[in-house]
């Protein structure tokens, strides 16, 4: 049975009592319109803790002004199904007022570098409403564990330097990017696809693959490997690439020589749908 929370009083108590008894307790932040990527992230929570929160809320400081809060794919009932099929024990799905009774807040988390470039470069701000939210999360709820994926490389980054320099004690739990059959990553923004543009977004991973393989047969050249993903995405005009790049996977700083810890991380707009990606090269994933 899954019980769904909707005020932080009642979850703290719920996650306070767990703690007491001596459970180990773990918790999943999503947005909601749950698929298979967040159920894998839930399945790694199931495994290892005794009380599995996830949370579901579309988090408005974490969007721009011209960013899509309004049109965000929402699905409670189809998510709860989702949950229950899990094994969660708790759902929290709070309002907005419940999270941020005072708008906007006074408070901000703030993690400075990392959330420069990448995404924060056409996103200002978006991380510190992740990094806000995602404190507040953990401060309710008091995890053991907390687990993110891997598609969102930036956000784990961030994350991870946030719960170490803030000495917050939970261990952040990365989880591998769950794809389509077609490559396409997993995402909550693919609903927003049109059939046609469906077609051509697994081209962003099969771009990283061509990267990828250089890199297996030996190229160490981060630019190289980014002409190569530019290159292929061209052959698609609809893509309008917000970034291709090489960084390191825990600083996110840009890389000279490609290493087992470089990440080659994209962003494109494919019509009005903004689209994210990422593989570690080197790896043998
Ligand atoms: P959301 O986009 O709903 O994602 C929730 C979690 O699911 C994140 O950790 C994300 O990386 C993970 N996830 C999404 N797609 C995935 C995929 N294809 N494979 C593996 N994991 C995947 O990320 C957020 O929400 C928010 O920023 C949040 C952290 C909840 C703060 O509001």
């Amino acid at each position: 049975m899954v019980e769904i929370v909707e005020t932080k009083s009642a979850l703290r108590a719920r996650a306070d009592a767990a703690r007491a008894a001596g459970q180990r307790v773990g918790l999943v932040p999503t947005m909601g319109f749950l698929h298979e990527g967040h159920r894998s992230l839930m399945q790694a929570a199931r495994r290892a803790c005794d009380v599995v929160i996830v949370t579901i809320f579309v988090n408005p400081m974490q969007f721009g002004p011209n960013e899509d809060l309004d049109r965000y794919p929402r699905d409670l009932d189809g998510d709860l199904d989702a949950c229950r099929a899990e094994g969660v024990d708790i759902v929290f799905a709070p309002s907005i007022r419940e999270m941020y009774p005072r708008e906007p807040s006074t408070t901000v988390v703030h993690v400075a570098e990392l959330t420069t470039g990448l995404c924060g470069e056409s996103r200002p701000g978006h991380f510190d409403g992740v990094t806000t939210i995602v404190t507040k999360l953990f401060a309710i709820t008091g995890p053991c564990h907390a687990y993110f994926g891997r598609k969102d490389a930036q956000q784990l980054a961030v994350i991870t330097r946030m719960v170490d320099e803030l000495d917050l004690p939970v261990t952040v739990v990365g989880c591998p990017l769950v794809r389509e059959s077609d490559g396409l990553a997993l995402s909550s923004r693919n609903a927003y696809l049109s059939a046609e543009h469906r077609t051509i977004a697994p081209q962003i991973h099969a771009a990283l693959c061509l990267a990828a393989d250089a890199v297996a047969a030996g190229e160490t050249d981060p630019r190289r490997a980014v002409d190569i993903v530019r290159a292929h995405l061209r052959q698609w005009p609809d893509f309008s690439i917000d970034y291709v790049a090489c960084v390191d996977s825990a600083t996110l700083q840009a890389v000279d020589q490609i290493d087992a810890d470089t990440l080659l991380a994209v962003a494109v707009r494919l019509g009005s749908t903004r689209l994210i990606d990422n593989v570690l090269l080197g790896a043998s994933s």
